[in-house]
């Protein structure tokens, strides 16, 4: 048996993507509010290659900042000046010398797939292959690298470099390779950078390597796979075709949606296949929607939990929170902050829920803010209740038990404790604790003053 053999994978991240026109990093631009750079790193570790290198560069603080936080296991490596692909692969030769392979590939071709990876790799390992590049066939060639064969022999002319006949040529270098690292030291220290832009040329060492007698092998792949997004135009595009992507996946999962041209959702969202999403809804981030589940119209849903029969009326917008199982949420309804609404929970109409827990069953139906506090199972929180958790230098806990009865328009100035089964009379302003039980009435009392329109009436003025 022989033994397995080792890859390593390089990711370059180093340019500056001027059309972007942004302080960002090219490679950190949103992309369905991920980073570009994202699509790759998951995809290679969807495939279980675990030894990622991302060379960086322009705004490189940023990336490696975002390396440290989304993937831990990736390997930085610095490019200080940008003096071209080939230079970037020749600067962490002392890491990747070690592995028997090595896959290039740029960190903008988000949509390249798991599916194109393999079958370079096959073609790679079965050809014995020196080096394997994926190429693509483009009706508008221009800006990228052509695919010059000749015989057996191929090489690679850079757009400013090539002469007017090798830019008629429309088969072009995707920019994803794979090498054998045997020979590659040697070929990288071998290029020249006597070109137009006077860098050093990662496609150059395919001649190289086959002078040397060995094999450069190459294989088609779909063009619309590496789509590279050079300015806000193309993000926009490729935004588009991976919702498109996305969302059929969804469908054919058994996620129902009658525009989903409309909808959007994130590569890390997660669904129940038995959910219904309305016409312009937006799933983000890590969000979560559990089987039987609705979410509608407007509703947009970042980082959200959200369980199993919770009906999400409309306009709902939740960020960083939990909804449990049979919640009921809208219209018009603002749930963050680690907020958590608990089994059969109910917000409603011009709510907001920020950093606080709605027990099992406990209502908050209108025009209330319920920032840092906890309300027990079965509460009902009268319209217009607020709780004052801020008392313009420090945020304050409300801690509200359980069966209590909060009157409508109760302003609950916190710290405060409102006991289980306690009541509030509507209008009132609620300063000290309220022990359990109890009904506290805190506002002024009311004078009528008899035959008031009478006197008025006869008033000259
Ligand atoms: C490159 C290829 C071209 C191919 C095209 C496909 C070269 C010389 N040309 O051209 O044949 O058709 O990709 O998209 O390789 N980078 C670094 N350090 C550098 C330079 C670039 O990390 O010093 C990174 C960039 O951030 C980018 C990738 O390498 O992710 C490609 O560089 P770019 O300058 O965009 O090359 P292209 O001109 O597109
Ligand atoms: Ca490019």
């Amino acid at each position: 048996m022989s033994a397995p053999v080792s890859l390593a994978v390089l990711v370059l991240a180093a340019g500056k993507g001027t059309r972007m026109k942004s302080e960002s990093p090219k490679v950190l631009m949103p992309l369905l509010e991920e980073p570009l750079l994202s699509y790759p790193l998951r995809t290679l570790c969807g495939l279980g290659m675990d030894q990622v290198g991302v060379v960086v560069g322009h705004g490189g603080e940023q990336v490696v900042t975002y390396l440290n936080r989304s993937w831990p296991s990736a390997r930085t490596i610095w490019q200080e000046e940008q003096k071209g692909t080939g230079h970037a692969v020749s600067v962490c030769r002392d890491w990747w010398r070690f592995f028997d392979h090595l896959l290039v590939l740029p960190g903008d071709v988000p949509l390249l797939s798991a599916q194109a990876l393999v079958s370079l790799a096959e073609v790679h390992l079965n050809q014995s292959a020196e080096a394997t590049f994926l190429s693509i066939e483009l009706d508008d060639p221009s800006g990228y690298g052509r695919v010059i064969r000749r015989g057996d022999s191929v090489r690679i002319v850079e757009h400013k470099d090539a002469t007017d006949k090798e830019r008629s040529v429309r088969e072009v270098n995707s920019g994803v390779y794979l090498f054998r690292t045997e020979w590659l030291a040697e070929a990288l220290d071998a290029l020249s950078c006597d070109n137009v832009q006077g860098e050093y040329y990662l496609p150059d060492v395919l001649p190289l390597l086959a002078g040397k007698g060995r094999v450069v092998s190459s294989l088609w792949a779909r063009a619309e796979d590496l789509s590279g997004a050079n300015d806000p135009i193309q993000l926009a595009e490729l935004g588009r075709v991976l919702r498109d992507r996305l969302l059929a996946a969804w469908m054919a999962a058994g996620v129902k949606c009658i525009d989903p041209s409309s909808v959007w959702i994130g590569p890390r969202v997660a669904l129940a296949p038995d959910i219904y999403l309305e016409p312009h809804v937006q799933l983000w981030g890590a969000t979560e929607v559990g089987e039987g589940s609705r979410v509608g119209s407007f509703s947009v849903l970042r980082d959200a939990r959200v369980g199993r029969f919770v009906d999400l009326v409309g306009h709902v917008r939740i960020e960083d929170s939990t909804l449990r199982d049979g919640v009921k949420a809208g219209p018009f309804t603002y749930i963050r902050g680690d907020a958590e609404l608990r089994e059969e929970a109910f917000a409603g109409r011009f709510v907001e829920i920020k950093k606080s827990t709605i027990g099992p069953k406990a209502k908050v139906p209108h025009l209330s803010y319920i920032g840092d506090a906890t309300v027990g199972e079965g509460t009902n929180i009268g319209a217009g209740t607020i709780t004052c958790n801020y008392d313009g230098k420090d945020k304050h806990a409300t801690s509200i038990g359980r069966e209590c009865f909060i009157g409508s328009d109760t302003m609950l100035v916190a710290p405060l404790t409102v006991g289980d089964r306690a009541m509030t009379g509507a209008g009132s302003v609620i300063t000290h604790d309220v022990p359990e039980g109890a009904l506290a009435v805190a506002r002024a009392k009311q004078r009528v003053i008899e035959g008031w329109w009478e006197r008025k009436k006869d008033r000259k003025d």
